[in-house]
């Protein structure tokens, strides 16, 4: 396959510029340098000169001269008509030598696309009010290295690979937990269990959308979605949100999909009212739009109980809900799981084993006792509790600083919102990251709607004390 301009571009950039000889001696070295490590291989055809010298930018002449020079050192062979190929005894790299190699990153328009627009990580070593940490510390090790110890006495079982769509006993307690406590109508045929909330993102972006394909998003909404759609090639279409959620005009097109938070709006908060869900469902059935429902952290909720689940409301089977261990149980297990409409679940299965195969095994066996056995339910009742302090420890240490920092209603999750004067979100954040604080922008989460400055804090992994010592802290950044 001929290789496109921007490999010569970079081959050609990354041999730099000559120390005499210009242009033509900067590319004999590229050309060189990339036939003796093997980045060219014998019998390969370069492109006609007029076509290499388009791609990177030189006279055509200087391209001859480069390929007339290479040709006289035997690197080369040139055939009038043919055109000019590495010389199949051109001299290779040393046998015995460790060869550095420096491959030029060749990316496809899709690679280049979705490397420039930067991924979404979470950070490894959480500073206080990263935003999204569950508390690690509180988990229960040793019951979980019980439970583990008990299947790896069993025998090499669970080291084999396992089922694409799921352990299904993982999947029986995952609908079972859904339907008690989320309000779904869902069987354990419709899980399917996956590693991310992020894999399922970008699962149902390859399935479900071609290029181009409009996708409504929150705005301010969740970034790892963003990124999931756009790397997908679908556009990004934002809508605003108001107190009752996702805003929508009436006259407004309807898309292939739209994602949301309805529970829990990501980062504002409000819940998607009744009304706004009926219309949502109902909009979507006569448009055949798909609606993905991210229930990322309803099970912390605090005042009072959260709305049931959309997909219980769902009768046209228009929705995939989305849900995660990572906040419930540890981000490191890499276990979540989408609930699909029963035509979706073969195709994405299928789908699914062309990416990883499937979820670890180990880890779904676990976790599949952890929820059977009543400890889930239990480490959820403790969990909720600690954080809801943590919110009301996190809202009082705020209370001092509300002329410049005022945080939005939040009846759960991990963290909340947090608003700051017009223009100052910049300066602010510098200030508090030279004390040694993470303060999550607010703005940075809008598509397109005008901007808020603020903060996303998160309170969930930090005691009271250490709340109330990092709000020390926050109050210096304006004094
Ligand atoms: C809205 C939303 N969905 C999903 C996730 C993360 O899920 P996962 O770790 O399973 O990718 C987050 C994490 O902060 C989130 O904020």
């Amino acid at each position: 396959m001929a290789l496109r301009a921007p490999f010569w571009l970079q081959l050609f950039e990354q041999a730099g510029p000559a120390a005499s000889g210009g242009r033509r001696e900067q590319l004999v070295a590229a050309l060189r340098t990339a036939m003796l490590r093997g980045v060219l291989s014998p019998g390969q055809q370069l492109p006609s000169s007029r076509q290499l010298a388009a791609d990177i930018g030189v006279s055509r002449v200087t391209v001859e001269a480069a390929y007339g020079r290479l040709e006289a050192e035997g690197y080369l062979r040139r055939a009038v008509g043919r055109g000019s190929f590495v010389a199949l005894d051109a001299p290779a790299a040393p046998a015995t030598r460790v060869r550095r190699v420096e491959t030029p990153a060749v990316l496809s328009q899709r690679g280049q696309q979705l490397a420039a627009r930067g991924g979404c990580r979470d950070p490894a070593r959480p500073l206080p009010f990263a935003a999204g940490s569950p508390d690690l510390r509180a988990f229960p090790l040793e019951l979980w290295r019980q439970l583990l110890a008990r299947h790896l006495r069993r025998g090499p079982t669970l080291l084999g690979y396992g089922d694409p769509q799921g352990d299904p006993r993982l999947r029986e307690a995952i609908a079972t937990y859904l339907n008690a406590a989320r309000g779904l109508r869902c069987t354990a045929d419709q899980v399917l269990v996956l590693s991310s909330s992020q894999q399922a993102l970008q699962l149902a972006a390859l399935m479900l959308l071609d290029a181009d394909d409009p996708v409504w998003l929150e705005d301010p909404g969740y970034r790892g979605a963003a990124s999931a759609f756009e790397a997908a090639g679908a556009r990004r279409v934002a809508v605003p949100v108001d107190a009752e959620g996702l805003s929508w005009s009436p006259d407004q097109p309807w898309p292939k999909l739209i994602y949301l938070t309805p529970s829990h709006q990501y980062p504002l908060g409000m819940a998607l009212s009744l009304r706004r869900r009926r219309a949502l469902l109902a909009q979507a059935a006569q448009h055949r739009t798909w609606i993905i429902e991210d229930d990322y952290d309803s099970e912390f909720h605090y005042d009072g109980k959260p709305m049931p689940a959309l997909q219980g409301l769902d009768e046209a089977g228009r929705v995939l809900y989305l849900g995660t261990f990572s906040k419930v149980l540890f981000p490191s297990l890499r276990l979540a799981y989408m609930v699909l409409p029963a035509a979706l679940v073969g195709p994405f299965v299928e789908a699914r084993t062309t990416q990883d195969g499937h979820s670890p095994q180990l880890a779904q066996a676990v976790t599949a006792d952890f929820i059977t056995a009543g400890h889930f339910a239990a480490h959820l009742r403790l969990m909720r509790r600690l954080y809801a302090q943590r919110r009301d420890a996190l809202l009082e240490a705020l209370r001092p600083m509300a002329d410049w920092l005022q945080p939005q209603p939040s009846p759960g999750g991990l963290q909340l919102a947090a608003l700051l004067p017009e223009g100052e979100e910049p300066a602010l954040s510098r200030a508090a990251a030279a004390r040694g604080l993470e303060t999550p922008s607010l703005s940075r989460l809008y598509g397109g709607a005008p901007r808020r400055d603020g903060w996303i804090l998160g309170y969930a992994a930090l005691t009271p004390g250490e709340i109330a010592e990092a709000c020390q802290q926050l109050r210096q950044v304006r004094l």
